[in-house]
């Protein structure tokens, strides 16, 4: 019997996505169907984020929403999951019409929170754990193509980079065991999955010891690589200051093991840096970057990067533009600072910069950025990539897109294949986030 219907949103990184595939599973198991219309739902979550005061602001709007509906029906239950949701605690129950709180380790209590919120009795749960891992939930998948899945391989972060609300929020680092990861990565190919990105805010950090031997990443990779070569694996994030050279030769072993690094640099100013608490400095991150290159040639790179951080100077923000110069990333996610309360850099320093300086060095970094994202992918133009198609082109049914290896988007026609194949490509022109190919006969 259908306990209700439940209905979810997501906002935040991939980690929140994969969170929400958990959350479907646990409260699927005790009845919850899963619906995609607010106005059908008996249960309304949102799986929420914290890393910017932006994010946190998009979420109230939708909170006055969820309101709306509930107006409408009034025995709707609404709640507050995820980072948001510890971060804010009961404050989250106090001053608006949630009746259910849950932080990022509390998803196993939710049938129980769930049974028994009612209006004026809201519930809450925002005990962090230090072993959750939710390594024996099988997640109840949400992507839409069926071609690629996200599983998380550790939970929280131990690094204290000064900006970051993701340490209060998800806690301490803890790694899942290995063999509930390979299993996963088993599971969804044997589903007709083709890729998995394996996710944590640290990758390069994973450890599991065991008596049958310690798995550290590298050696996670080669176990997830070995499930089939069929299997593309993907990974994200990964730290400038841990990542190893273990890793990227591993990288280089296995054709499977996707040639793309995403690596925050966050600043190109040492200062910056330091202040940012993030353990290396612009020599060594352009070190690694020599290294990545190297050992993979063609491999492609991403990045984040903070405009506007506490006592950001213009030599600073020049050297940040310097080093995008230098590098060439293929795109970056780019931000300007937003402070949040509790973390090492709101207590420290002050939030200096204006936000005409911070929008214009923002603007700034987008600019070259763009020029950069161009250059790189019109050099592919002549190339020839595997690529893993995804679905038909945004833009017409008679073109499918697909990833290459190093992460650049393809589109080509095609009227053969479909999602989950293999296919040839040349790339023919360029646009900056797009490579326009014909299929190349295998
Ligand atoms: N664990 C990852 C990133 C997690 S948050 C890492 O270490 O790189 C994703 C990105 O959000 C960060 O890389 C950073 O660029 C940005 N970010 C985090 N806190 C921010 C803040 N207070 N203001 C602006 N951007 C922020
Ligand atoms: Fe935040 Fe730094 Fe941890 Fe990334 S590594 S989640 S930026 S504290
Ligand atoms: Fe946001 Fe939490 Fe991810 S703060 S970026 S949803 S870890």
């Amino acid at each position: 019997m259908s306990a209700g219907k439940l209905y979810i949103e997501t906002y935040g990184c991939q980690m929140n996505v994969n969170d929400t595939e958990v959350i479907f599973s646990i409260l699927g198991k005790e009845g919850y169907e899963r619906t995609e219309s607010m106005e059908e739902a008996d249960v309304i979550l949102a799986n929420t984020c914290s890393v910017r005061d932006n994010a946190e602001q998009r979420i109230w709007g939708r909170i006055e929403q969820f309101n709306l509906a509930k107006k409408a029906k009034p025995s709707v239950i609404i709640g507050i999951v995820g980072c948001m949701a510890e971060r804010l605690k009961e404050d989250l129950l106090d001053s608006h019409k949630v009746d259910l709180v849950a932080g990022p380790d509390a998803y196993r209590t939710l049938p129980e929170l769930v049974a028994a919120a009612k209006p004026g009795n809201p519930q809450i749960n925002v005990m962090l754990s230090r072993e959750e891992t939710y390594g024996d939930i099988t997640p109840v998948r949400i992507d839409k193509n069926g071609v690629s899945a996200f599983i998380s391989i550790m939970r929280g972060c131990n690094n204290v980079c000064s900006y970051c609300v993701v340490p209060y929020t998800r806690g301490a680092e803890r790694s899942r065991d290995p063999h509930t990861i390979v299993r996963e990565a088993c599971d969804v190919f044997s589903r007709g999955y083709k890729e998995v990105t394996l996710l944590g805010q640290n990758v390069d950090s994973y450890f599991w010891k065991s008596e049958e031997g310690n798995v550290n990443f590298a050696a996670l990779l080669r176990m997830v690589a070995e499930v089939s070569p069929e299997l593309r694996v993907r990974f994200s994030t990964s730290n400038p200051q841990d990542i190893s050279d273990e890793v990227i030769e591993t990288m280089a072993a296995y054709e499977n093991i996707c040639k793309h690094i995403h690596l925050p640099v966050q600043s190109g100013s040492d200062v910056m840096l330091e202040k940012m608490r993030r353990r290396y400095s612009r020599e060594w991150y352009l070190s690694r970057v020599a290294k990545i290159r190297e050992v993979l040639p063609g491999c492609g790179l991403t990045t984040d990067v903070i405009a506007g951080f506490c006592g950001e100077t213009e030599q600073d923000h020049q050297d940040t533009l310097s080093l995008f110069e230098e590098v060439c990333f293929d795109s970056a996610f780019m931000f300007y600072y937003s402070e949040r309360p509790g973390t090492l850099a709101a207590k420290k320093y002050k939030d200096d910069i204006d936000i005409e300086t911070k929008t214009r060095r923002l603007n700034e970094i987008i600019a070259l950025q763009g020029k950069c994202s161009l250059k790189s992918y019109q050099g592919e133009v002549g190339k020839t990539f595997k690529v893993l198609v995804e679905g038909p082109s945004k833009k017409s049914a008679d073109e499918l897109c697909g990833r290459a290896s190093n992460n650049k988007m393809c589109v080509f026609p095609d009227k053969v294949h479909k999602a989950g194949d293999y296919v040839t490509v040349k790339v023919l022109s360029a646009t900056s986030a797009t490579l326009l190919c014909e299929l190349v006969e295998a």
